[in-house]
């Protein structure tokens, strides 16, 4: 079982960088925001509790994130590992996250802490496009997609998340800051740790990234 779990700011390049890498593991990619985004517009229970604390920049409560990735872990498809994005999101959430694990003898292989300034995670998410049929990423200069508008991989429209508006992005930041550096704290006290410079090119931080999960470096 390989679990790897991918730390950074709104904007450090996690889910650019989780889709590639999942895989080459072979296995899933779950992304904490995603399965909000879909919980929001299927207008589920969660998705209508979730939605205003994702609008205001804020995490939404332990309990429902908890209990949604609890149901996402225990489906068929994460039992041989996974690539998480964006959860664990605070020390109580690591914590679960390590029981749960240790409940099937598993733990965290690697955790890989993405670091990028906050005045470039400001300028990544304003110039932010994902796709609207899958969440595709692209960035306006960054990496823009080979037709203006539209996704390369599914010629979807593009379009920016409801919560890259300018003051969101502030509040993101200003709110969840702290307690990513708990979760950093976590795994590196741990021994579990790599820290990996997000503000170089995306195929150098995909190269460190490989590095960080290649056999014999994980835990
Ligand atoms: P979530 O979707 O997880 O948002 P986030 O953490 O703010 O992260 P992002 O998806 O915005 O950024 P990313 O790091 O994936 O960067 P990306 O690859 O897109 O969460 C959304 C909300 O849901 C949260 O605010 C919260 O309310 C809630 N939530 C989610 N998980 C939760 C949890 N566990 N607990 C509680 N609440 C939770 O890249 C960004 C841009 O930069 C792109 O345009 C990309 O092309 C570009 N880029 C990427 N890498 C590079 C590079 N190396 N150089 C230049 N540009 C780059």
């Amino acid at each position: 079982m390989s679990v790897i779990v991918l730390l950074g700011g709104p904007g450090a390049g996690k889910g650019t960088q989780a889709v590639g890498l999942a895989e080459r593991l072979h296995v899933p990619h779950v992304a904490s925001g995603d399965l909000f985004r879909a919980a929001v517009r299927d207008g589920t229970p969660i998705g209508l509790e979730a939605k205003a604390y994702m609008e205001r920049g804020e995490l939404v409560p332990d309990a429902i994130t908890v209990r949604m990735l609890q149901a996402r872990l225990g489906q068929p498809d994460a039992a041989d590992g996974v690539v998480l994005d964006g959860f664990p999101r605070d020390r109580a959430q690591a914590k679960v996250l390590d029981e749960g694990l240790a409940e099937h003898g598993a733990r965290v292989d690697r955790a890989i802490s993405i670091e990028v300034p906050a005045d470039e995670l400001v300028r990544r998410l304003s110039g932010r496009w994902v796709c609207a049929e899958a969440g595709h990423v692209y960035h306006e200069t960054a990496h823009p997609p080979r037709d203006a508008g539209r996704c390369d991989e599914d010629g979807s429209p593009l379009i920016q998340r409801a919560d890259d508006k300018p003051d969101t992005i502030q509040a993101r930041l200003a709110l969840q800051l702290t307690s990513l550096s708990e979760v950093i704290e976590h795994y590196e006290t741990a021994g579990v740790l790599t820290r990996v410079d997000g503000s170089s090119p995306i195929d150098d931080v995909t190269e460190a990234i490989h590095a960080a999960v290649r056999p014999g470096s994980l835990a």
